[in-house]
């Protein structure tokens, strides 16, 4: 009572016969201490788990990307994040920064359940016992059947108390692709293009290739730094001879390494002097000949570990990839301008039944919109 009188008259700035300076602070702080619950702490250290989860996005296939934050109280003391397949994983990453003492009794925040089993790595379990910390708090349940569910048991064994599901969603949504991956052997399937408003991808006649401004060519670019390949069907490489490299310095920095390139083709009569054969990433070029989309991509996911790609066209690709039901996620450019008949259509072949976007946002660059959105798989798109 007396604490809230005080408090209320320190907020609300009536400091007649109040302590000020660093009395009056330390009465504020008292103050926020009381009123911050123990959910409010695990819900932003799990924020700044999922801010390091994301700088791990497109680096650590066939790993998933993955953030850890180890704190004692409000006080964040470490932060991890597992950087390529291989390496230590997030929590062994933060564990790595501290002392012992440090270690003891703090909790780690992992945005996916730590894993109990041996990869090219000891399981993260034993390290979070070995260093004394004394409880666990996770967002997603591990997907893979190898861990799914058996940290908490592990740890409960320990003496660690662990809860998870905290910030689901946001740790659910990182690991889309991976999970995706892991749980069918397929890779997640981004359809990416840049077309005119009546949805050709090429202008007419020789007014040249680009549809979309710099600007979204810039923000497609990005897209590359989250996938592990990037497929186009062979007329895009007879047509515009494209480098289909990852130029964006912020995911170079990161250390994400070139995508691979991969192109399919039917008859195989390719370009030999193509950018992607000749230049010095052309040992990141596959050629699938005859084969089709799925078997492309059950490979490049069994022996690539690509757990997620991108479909950069043309038509008859996307097209192809549509009416199969390959694609998990679209992301196009609309620019401002019609091209009519003789361009290239963005879905190059009938369709069944219509597809929907779900989650969809819509963002404006420049004159272009992008419109990003998840494939429905389960009902035909829906006009209203
Ligand atoms: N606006 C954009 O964002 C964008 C992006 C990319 C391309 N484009 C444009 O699109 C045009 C090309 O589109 P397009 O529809 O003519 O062709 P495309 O989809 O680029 O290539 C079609 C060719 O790819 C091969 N192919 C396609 N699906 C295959 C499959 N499932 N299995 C094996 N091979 C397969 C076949 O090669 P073979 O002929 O060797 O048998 C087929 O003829 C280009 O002019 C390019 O400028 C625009």
């Amino acid at each position: 009572m007396l604490m809230g009188s005080l408090f209320w008259r320190f907020v609300s700035g009536d400091w007649q016969g109040l302590p000020q300076g660093r009395i009056a602070n330390c009465l504020l702080g008292v103050c926020y201490r009381v009123s911050v619950s123990q959910q409010d702490i695990d819900v932003a250290h799990m924020r700044a788990a999922l801010r390091e989860a994301s700088k791990a996005v497109g680096l650590t296939s066939p790993n998933p990307p993955v953030g850890c934050v180890i704190a004692k109280g409000r006080k964040i003391l470490a932060k991890g994040h597992h950087r390529y397949a291989g390496g230590p994983h997030a929590e062994i990453e933060a564990i790595q920064c501290l002392t012992a003492k440090a270690l003891k009794g703090s909790t780690a925040y992992v945005t996916l359940e730590p894993c109990s089993s041996k990869g090219k790595t000891p399981p993260c379990v034993n390290a979070i016992r070995e260093a004394g910390i004394g409880r666990v708090v996770y967002g997603s349940e591990d997907p893979n059947p190898k861990n799914k569910g058996k940290a908490a048991r592990i740890l409960r064994r320990h003496g660690i108390l662990s809860q998870g599901g905290v910030l689901l969603r946001p740790c659910d949504e990182i690991i889309r692709p991976w999970r995706k991956f892991i749980t069918t052997g397929m890779p997640w399937v981004i359809a990416k293009a840049a077309m005119s408003l009546d949805g050709r991808l090429t202008r007419p006649g020789n007014e040249g290739q680009w549809l979309s401004s710099t600007a979204s060519r810039k923000d497609a670019g990005k897209l590359r730094g989250e996938v592990d390949a990037i497929l186009i069907g062979a007329n895009t490489l007879r047509d515009d001879n494209p480098a289909l490299t990852l130029r964006d310095p912020a995911a170079l920095r990161r250390g994400k390494q070139q995508p691979l390139r991969v192109v399919l083709t039917r008859k195989g009569r390719l370009p030999k002097r193509a950018q992607v054969f000749t230049d010095s990433h052309c040992d990141r070029t596959l050629v699938y000949k005859a084969k089709s989309l799925r078997v492309v991509l059950k490979d490049l996911a069994a022996k690539h570990g690509c757990a997620s790609v991108m479909i950069e066209g043309g038509g008859k690709l996307l097209g192809d990839a549509f009416s199969r039901g390959l694609v998990d996620e679209a992301c196009l450019y609309i620019a401002p301008i019609f091209c009519g008949l003789a361009g290239v259509p963005l879905v190059g072949t009938s369709l069944s039944s219509s597809k929907g976007l779900l989650d969809v946002s819509v963002k404006r660059i420049g004159q272009d919109l992008r419109i990003r959105g998840l494939v429905d798989q389960a009902k035909v798109g829906d006009a209203s």
